[in-house]
């Protein structure tokens, strides 16, 4: 599930609290260990994803990253005229512990579990980088790559070329697969999309193949919707992320015959518990299941969904849903 180590989990709360601030927790090897392994033990998933945020990047970057309690995540805004503040020259050094956690957790792992890494897009890292902050539209951003598209760009080859690097770190430290989260990909409008989501994650999955043939890369463009099997074709991921609202028919029709969907219950389905669980599980698989699937959420679990509701889910997936 994304997200599937949070606060939704006691367990979660209780080794935040322990380990002080979330970055804290990102750049503990041994805490990040902890909670990446807290939902494996409790719900015996396929896949564990490294516990981490897309934000290290601009945080190893040089940007300055906090997390305000109950207020998401901030960061100082950088200009497009001012982007000599982003300096790539010790990225990995910076990111050390996570690639130190990558190795940990897949030692800690049963071997058949999955081990996924993950980055954030280009883009949605851009919007953060921009904002400072999660804003409602990506106002910032879009007006940004408006006003300045050749500064846009260059900050565009920044984050790619990090991406590559932070990636390949990741496989080689031994992540199984990994996934990129565009979660503000629906933002855009079709040039946009283009430059800001397609370009820049095909230059992505292009980079980190050559350096790790044959690499299994995982995309989320939310929001994508119709423009979900050319995103496929041009960016060449191995399998795609569905959100939530993506019609069902469409993806079975459109997307899975050209790769393998994850996704894509609504999360609010946790929150809710029973029978809505049940529904969720049912219509997903009825979808989807005739094709290759990967079930999981269409987007993050919120912190007040319950683990019964997630006990419930699994349980209902691995019996094959209503039949
Ligand atoms: O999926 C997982 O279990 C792995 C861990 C993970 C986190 N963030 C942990 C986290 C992953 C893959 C992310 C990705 C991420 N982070 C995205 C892309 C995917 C998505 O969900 O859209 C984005 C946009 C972010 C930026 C970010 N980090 C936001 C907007 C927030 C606040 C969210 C909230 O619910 O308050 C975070 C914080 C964050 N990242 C938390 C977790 C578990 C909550 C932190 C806490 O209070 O303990």
């Amino acid at each position: 599930m994304m997200r599937q180590a949070g606060r939704y989990l006691p367990e979660y709360r209780a080794t935040r609290a322990e380990a002080g601030g979330f970055l804290d927790l990102c750049y503990s090897p041994a805490f990040a260990t902890e909670v990446t392994l807290q939902p494996i033990r409790r719900f015996g998933f396929d896949a564990a994803i490294l516990f981490s945020d897309i934000l290290v990047v601009p945080h190893a970057l040089g940007q300055h990253v906090w997390f305000a309690e109950g207020e998401g995540p901030r960061l100082d805004p950088i200009d497009l005229d001012r982007l000599d503040a982003l300096d790539p020259t010790r990225l990995l050094e910076r990111l050390a512990p996570v690639l130190d956690a990558v190795a940990s957790i897949r030692a800690a792992l049963p071997a058949e579990t999955t081990l996924l890494g993950f980055c954030g897009a280009p883009w949605t890292l851009a919007t953060y980088i921009i904002a400072g902050r999660g804003t409602p539209d990506q106002g910032p951003a879009r007006k940004a790559a408006l006003t300045h598209p050749a500064a846009m760009d260059r900050l565009m080859d920044v984050l790619v070329e990090a991406s590559v690097r932070y990636l390949v770190a990741q496989l080689q430290a031994g992540a199984d697969a990994v996934q990129i989260f565009d979660t503000w990909a629906g933002a855009l409008d079709d040039a946009g999309f283009e430059r800001y989501a397609v370009e820049p994650v095909a230059r992505i999955v292009a980079g980190v193949r050559a350096l790790v043939p044959g690499a299994r890369i995982i995309g989320f463009p939310k929001g994508a919707s119709a423009r979900l099997p050319d995103y496929v074709r041009r960016t060449k991921v191995t399998a795609v992320g569905l959100d939530w609202q993506t019609p069902a028919a469409f993806a079975r029709d459109h997307v899975q015959p050209l790769v393998p969907v994850q996704g894509n219950m609504d999360p609010l389905r946790l929150v809710v518990g029973g029978e809505a669980v049940d529904r969720g599980v049912d219509q997903v698989l009825a979808a989807l299941g005739g094709g290759p699937l990967i079930f999981n959420l269409g987007h993050g679990i919120t912190p007040d969904a319950t683990p019964e509701a997630v006990a419930r889910m699994v349980a209902r997936v691995r019996a094959g849903g209503a039949g």
